[in-house]
């Protein structure tokens, strides 16, 4: 990838579309308005509140990363998605139960005003849900270019400079890459001939790619992550990142477990389990829709600990993911972790973690991170894959040659310094030698 020759600046509207507009997707759209009306602080948005360090230690040069790298302002934001239900932005808010009445409120006019455009949905790969608000096709290519219609209209509708796309939608059920997903002519193909391997998200990473729409993908469905598509963003000059907003449970799992290797104590296992109750626990209830999320929980220790590397340390430990429909819970899911580690001279120990978080509360400042990192991306011409937001998910997306990243710290300081070399500022090794000569 090469550095970005210039930047355009962020003028203008930038509409945000999410297909799905569930707990997480009004979650974002409403806590954005309550900011903008000065009701509430963007707590956990790095583009918000987070600063950037530039140059020497010494230098005290800090600023604030949304003003380093001239991010859109809230102001800015239009949103618009797509969902199976009818629901306003405001009804589908106030049923999901994330927010409550007093703050929901100060927001409904604004979110009475955003209606959902009509899906393109099919139950096969959502089991547990069916709604009517559903567009009806000659085929998956045609829903795909339904779906581009509804971009260029909601632009035009709503006088917008440019768009960003992150998919809030529901977990679909679990599929592999297959020769369908290998190359664009493929792909076109196998949309117009309703192949079983082209799964709904798919239709709307295509028609925002085709559109030249940066893309985010926040569940851990395949979706954009087939060679096909990532072909497709680096032709069309569009950036994409994903798989699966990294939240609670493996946002932990990524803090805790780099440092047990850091420290060379050893694992013997963990035991994560989670109980929730709203939508996605429904969804993820499916065996079909819970595969697609073990696999994306189950990646990170594997990568950060490295047993090959390690097989002393990590050779042999076990690792299991459970998640639980409580709907008792609603959106305050529990995630409790049993870890058994183990120290000098192979003595065991062991860490208890219950995290009780509230699902939507972390995931709507990273899709709001996401939207305004991929509108830089786009203005700045980066294309294809955005490993630099690899610090926002549970299955980061890299180039095929790789593993990806997951250790969250490597994942800040690799985002960091990305912004730093997109602005031709130091890269940052902490190093710092120079202050002892
Ligand atoms: N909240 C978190 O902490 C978190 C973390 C990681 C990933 N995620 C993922 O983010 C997604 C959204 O989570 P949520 O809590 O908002 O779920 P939700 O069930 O409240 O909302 C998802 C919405 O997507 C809609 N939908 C499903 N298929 C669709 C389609 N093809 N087109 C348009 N709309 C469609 C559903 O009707 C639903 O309203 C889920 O896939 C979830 O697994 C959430």
């Amino acid at each position: 990838m090469r550095r970005p020759v210039s930047i355009a600046s962020p003028k203008g509207k930038l509409g945000v579309l999410t297909p799905g507009m569930g707990a997480v997707s009004t979650t974002l759209m409403s806590g954005v308005e309550l900011v903008r009306q000065g009701h509430s602080l963007p707590v956990g948005s790095l583009t918000q509140m987070g600063t950037i360090r530039l140059g020497r230690r010494t230098e005290g040069r800090v600023p604030k990363i949304k003003d380093f790298v001239k991010l859109a302002e809230l102001n800015d934001l239009v949103f618009g998605g797509w969902d199976i239900y009818k629901d306003s932005a405001y009804q589908a808010a106030a049923k999901a139960g994330v927010l409550e009445a007093k703050d929901l409120d100060k927001a409904k006019k604004f979110l009475d005003g955003v209606k959902p455009m009509k899906a393109a949905f099919d139950q096969n790969y959502v089991k547990n849900l069916s709604g009517t608000n559903v567009k009806k096709g000659k085929n998956k290519f045609d829903l795909a270019e339904q779906i581009r219609e509804d971009i260029r209209e909601f632009k035009k509708k709503n006088k917008l400079d440019r768009l960003v796309m992150v998919w809030c939608g529901s977990t679909e059920v679990f599929m592999k890459a297959n020769a369908v997903h290998q190359d664009l002519a493929s792909f076109e193909k196998a949309m117009k001939a309703n192949d079983a391997a082209i799964a709904p998200s798919m239709l709307y990473a295509y028609a925002a790619i085709a559109e030249e729409v940066p893309y985010a993908n926040g569940a851990p469905n395949l979706t954009a992550d087939i060679p096909a598509l990532e072909q497709f963003a680096h032709d069309k000059h569009v950036p994409v990142a994903g798989k699966d907003f990294k939240t609670g449970q493996t946002l932990m799992k990524t803090v805790l477990s780099p440092a047990f290797k850091a420290r060379m104590l050893g694992l013997n296992g963990w035991f994560s389990t989670n109980i929730l109750g709203n939508r996605d626990g429904e969804v993820l209830d499916d065996p079909g829709s819970f595969k697609t999320k073990e696999e994306s929980k189950l990646g990170a220790l594997e990568y950060i600990l490295q047993p090959k590397v390690y097989p002393q340390l990590y050779g042999n430990f076990t690792h299991k993911v459970r998640i639980n429909y409580y709907p008792p819970r609603g959106d305050n899911k529990e995630g409790w972790d049993n870890i058994d580690i183990f120290g000098w001279l192979g003595y065991p120990m062991q860490i208890k973690v219950d995290f009780l978080c509230r699902d939507s509360i972390l995931a709507a400042p990273i899709v709001l991170d996401l939207a305004l990192f991929l509108d830089l991306a786009g203005r700045a011409k980066m294309r294809g894959i955005q490993e630099w937001l690899s610090f926002y998910f549970k299955s980061p997306m890299c180039a095929p040659e790789l593993y990806p990243e997951h250790d969250l710290f490597i994942q800040l300081m690799k985002l960091k310094n990305t912004l730093r070399w997109m602005m031709g500022e130091d890269l940052i090794t902490h190093l710092g030698a120079e202050y002892y000569d």
